[in-house]
């Protein structure tokens, strides 16, 4: 679309301008892991957000038609980590299988979760809420722990990857 011309439509009819036009809004990376039968599993997700200070609450939102969705809906626990403009790499192949994280430098929480070394910020969530919305469940976990470091963030904007560098 050029500069100055403004699109404007109906969201249930046109999906791939609805689509076009939540792109504008930059957001970060996040990986959520949780346990599961098979082991470790994740998702990149960029539905992240902050929801409450006190409690300490985050959201974020799965596809049902992620064929990953029941290791996220049916968890109990999960952790989600905010990632580093360096780690790219791991978001890629995250985004290709849900058990990549394997090969990256994992630790485990003290109730089992898988926690990504690296990330900018990490959040380790007990299930607070679920909330079905359309064709998304918005998950409200109440953070138990948290790690945060410096580093410049990984982001997206109009499906594409970039980094922020603060002046
Ligand atoms: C930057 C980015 C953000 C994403 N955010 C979400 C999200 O918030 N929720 C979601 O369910 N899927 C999201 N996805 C898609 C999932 O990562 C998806 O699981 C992945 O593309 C593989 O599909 P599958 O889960 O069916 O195997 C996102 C993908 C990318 C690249």
């Amino acid at each position: 679309m050029d500069a100055g011309t403004i699109q404007s439509f109906d969201p249930s009819a046109d999906g791939e301008s609805f689509r076009g036009a939540l792109g504008a809004f930059v957001t970060g990376v996040t990986v959520v892991t949780t346990d599961s039968p098979e082991g470790p599993v994740a998702i990149v997700a960029n539905s992240f957000a902050s929801v409450s200070l006190e409690p300490p609450l985050v959201l974020w939102s799965p596809a049902k038609a992620s064929k990953r969705f029941e290791h996220f809906a049916g968890s109990r626990r999960f952790a989600i980590h905010v990632l580093g403009a360096d780690q790219r790499d791991l978001c890629a192949a995250v985004v290709k299988s849900k058990t990549a994280i394997n090969d990256f430098p994992t630790t485990s929480s003290h109730c089992g979760m898988p926690l990504i070394q690296g990330a900018l910020a990490t959040f380790e969530c007990n299930l607070e809420a679920t909330h079905d919305a359309g064709d998304h469940v918005i998950i409200v976990g109440r953070v138990t722990k948290a790690h945060h470091q410096p580093g410049d963030p990984l982001v997206f904007h109009g499906g594409k990857y970039g980094s922020f560098h603060q002046d």
